[in-house]
């Protein structure tokens, strides 16, 4: 690995032939042939403008907890370390603060911190790997909890017009696990930093089935108790990428038309469903289809379906990306098989043509 400074003045270190392994969740092999970590946001346009002189396409890089590299990065991958958390002077009011994070900070490191200072409103989005930055993108939700519930605003640096943009949390367009950065801001917007508008008093969300049951001998819980029990329940279904490599659910759970929902029920009564905003829409857990079609717990050589959640897809050691993507790819085919639903990867999957290849 070589490291020299970039030519242009307030860049910070390049480096070349950098392993990407340890920078992504799912911990396949794969090099980016340069690399920057940006710990200042004014470092960006000339980081970005000495890239577009070397005619290199940029990554934008977070806490690489949701993305599964299947091949080398030809070009610069630059990591978000942008860190800061503040609160907001002008945002006093007896119910409420709004809290500034910047992108680089770990998701989960901002849910203890709200807790540890009372501010209460996303304690059920504890242990979601990842970056602040990358919060907003797919609106993380867990638990009946989402991003959308708390975020106010999003400051992002605009690639195409080069400069900085504040967008409302309504102009974000934030659905299940979409927003406007995975649709007409793809791939030119690099999150910089979120605010969020948390509550001084908790107003604890616990009826999704699994938080429920995990609360059962509690009778009066705090934001704490809440907490605790997401992570215990995550830590018991989800594996640790610190010990084996995956980036959550591989896939989005599929939203169906009521009478493919109806004509699935008779063959499966027991199928779980979830309302959506739209009557003649039914949401399907994922993992109940990949169970079914048989896949929990498969193992194609080192990639493998989780044995707790059949959502999660996972690297027991030298999986490639690719062969990631194969068993993917393989999961896909049998549920469109069987139940006559597309899967589609919530993870984002490079290059995005890979996916449609395999
Ligand atoms: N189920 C199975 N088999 C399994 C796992 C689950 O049949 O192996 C069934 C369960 O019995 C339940 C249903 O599927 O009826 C839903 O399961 P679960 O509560 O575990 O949630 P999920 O729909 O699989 C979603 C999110 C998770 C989030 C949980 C909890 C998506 C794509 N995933 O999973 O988010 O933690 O709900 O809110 O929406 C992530 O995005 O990376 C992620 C982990």
């Amino acid at each position: 690995m070589t490291i020299s400074r970039g030519s242009t003045e307030g860049t910070g270190l390049w480096q070349s032939d950098v392993d990407l392994r340890r920078l992504c969740s799912f911990a396949t092999a794969a090099r980016a042939r340069f690399f920057v970590a940006l710990e200042q946001e004014d470092e960006l346009p000339a980081t970005l403008d000495e890239a577009n002189d070397k005619d290199l396409p940029v990554l934008i890089m977070g806490g690489g907890s949701n993305m599964l590299l299947t091949e080398n990065y030809p070009g610069l991958v630059v990591k978000i370390d942008l860190k800061g958390i503040s609160v907001r002077a002008d945002s006093s009011s007896a119910d409420h603060v709004l809290l500034n994070a910047a992108a680089g900070e770990n998701w989960h490191a901002l849910v203890e911190y709200c807790l540890d200072n009372s501010f209460y409103g996303i304690e059920n989005l504890a242990l979601i790997p990842g970056s602040v930055g990358a919060a907003p993108v797919q609106n993380i939700g867990a638990y009946g909890v989402e991003l959308s519930d708390v975020l106010v605003s999003v400051r992002y640096f605009d690639l195409r017009f080069q400069q900085v943009v504040q967008l409302s949390a309504q102009e974000c367009q934030l659905a299940y696990r979409d927003s406007i950065f995975k649709q007409a801001l793809k791939g030119s917007a690099v999150i910089l930093s979120v605010c969020l508008r948390l509550a001084k008093k908790p107003d604890l969300k616990i009826a999704y089935p699994a938080l429920q049951q995990a609360l059962h001998d509690i009778s009066d819980p705090s934001a704490r108790d809440v907490f605790n029990a997401v992570c215990a329940v995550r830590r018991s279904k989800l594996p640790d990428p610190a010990v084996l490599g995956n980036a959550g659910s591989f896939f989005r759970n599929p939203v169906v038309s009521r009478t493919l929902y109806q004509t699935l029920l008779q063959q499966w009564p027991e199928l779980p469903s979830y309302a959506t905003d739209n009557p003649e829409k039914v949401k399907l857990p994922a993992a109940w289809l990949i169970e079914r079609a048989g896949w929990k717990g498969k193992r194609h050589g080192d990639a493998g379906v989780h044995e707790q959640q059949a959502l999660v897809l996972v690297n027991y050691g030298q999986a490639t990306g690719l062969q990631i993507l194969q068993l993917a790819k393989a999961v896909a085919r049998s549920v469109q098989q069987q139940f006559n639903i597309s899967l589609e990867p919530e993870v984002n999957v490079l290059p995005a043509s890979a996916w449609q290849s395999v």
